[in-house]
């Protein structure tokens, strides 16, 4: 195999899987996103060649751009591990790539990771499914194409469960209003989580309603339900 395609976790490089620490320390060269944190980085070997890739504000790299590289270096036959948070094939383009590895006949696999759509709530203590009070979630983007939501706010309403929400920071005032013209009640309990599983992990709570005027930081996962009012995190202190 000359390309994988590994998912590197939430952030805590205890959370990676056995196999991508494994191509990490073996690898030629690693072609990362901005998301992947420095935990994970020093797992990989001290002579491999770091490629970052990561896409910031001002900093547009094409997603073309990243597939040609891959298959340029799958080419040379190098042992090349993509690295994207979370899983590879969760808002990861993971699978534009696999198609452009595809078309040019490089061989490849595919490393699935811990995503932080359940990563991060249970980072807060939020089961996303809990028996009697949420029987689903659905995992959506809240990014915006072209002033147009890419995802019907108004329906996912109606669908029950809890609802995750990727990239949805710059959206949330659009996106609780949606929810709420949809029928979600205005005090469905809200968590958003920063950084989950990293030293900069920070969990802000609040309703619906008053999500358009909370302040959180972005990266972040926002969970919408029932169960965003639970915090089932560890007693570390037990009481004399
Ligand atoms: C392009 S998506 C990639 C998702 C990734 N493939 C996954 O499975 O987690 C980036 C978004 O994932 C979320 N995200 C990823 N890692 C996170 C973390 N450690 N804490 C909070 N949100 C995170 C944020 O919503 C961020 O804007």
């Amino acid at each position: 195999m000359t390309v994988a395609l590994v998912g590197a976790g939430p952030g805590d490089p205890d959370l990676l899987t056995v196999r991508a620490a494994r191509l990490l320390a073996e690898a030629d060269v690693v072609v990362h996103d901005a998301l992947v944190g420095d935990g994970v980085l020093a797992i990989v070997s001290p002579t491999a060649e770091l490629i970052d890739v990561g896409k910031r504000p001002g900093r547009p790299i094409p997603q073309e751009m990243i597939s040609a590289l891959l298959v340029e270096l799958g080419r040379q036959g190098r042992r090349v591990v993509r690295l994207k948070g979370g899983d590879p094939f969760v808002f990861g383009r993971g699978g534009e790539e696999a198609l452009a590895l595809q078309a040019a006949a490089v061989p490849f696999e595919v490393v699935p990771g811990i995503t932080s759509s359940v990563a991060a709530p249970a980072a807060a203590g939020i089961p996303v499914t809990h028996r009697g009070m949420s029987a689903a979630f659905t995992v959506v983007t809240g990014h915006r194409r072209a002033g147009e939501h890419d995802v019907d706010w108004r329906s996912l309403a109606k669908v029950g469960g809890t609802i995750v929400v990727l990239m949805g920071v710059a959206q949330r005032a659009s996106i609780a209003a949606e929810l709420i013209a949809g029928g979600l009640d205005p005090a469905t309990p809200v968590a958003a989580v920063h950084r989950a599983t990293t030293e900069q992990q920070d969990v802000v709570r609040c309703e619906l309603a008053d999500l358009h005027a909370t302040a959180i930081d972005s990266p972040a996962v926002i969970v919408i339900g029932p169960v965003a009012a639970l915090n089932l995190t560890a007693i570390l202190e037990l009481s004399a």
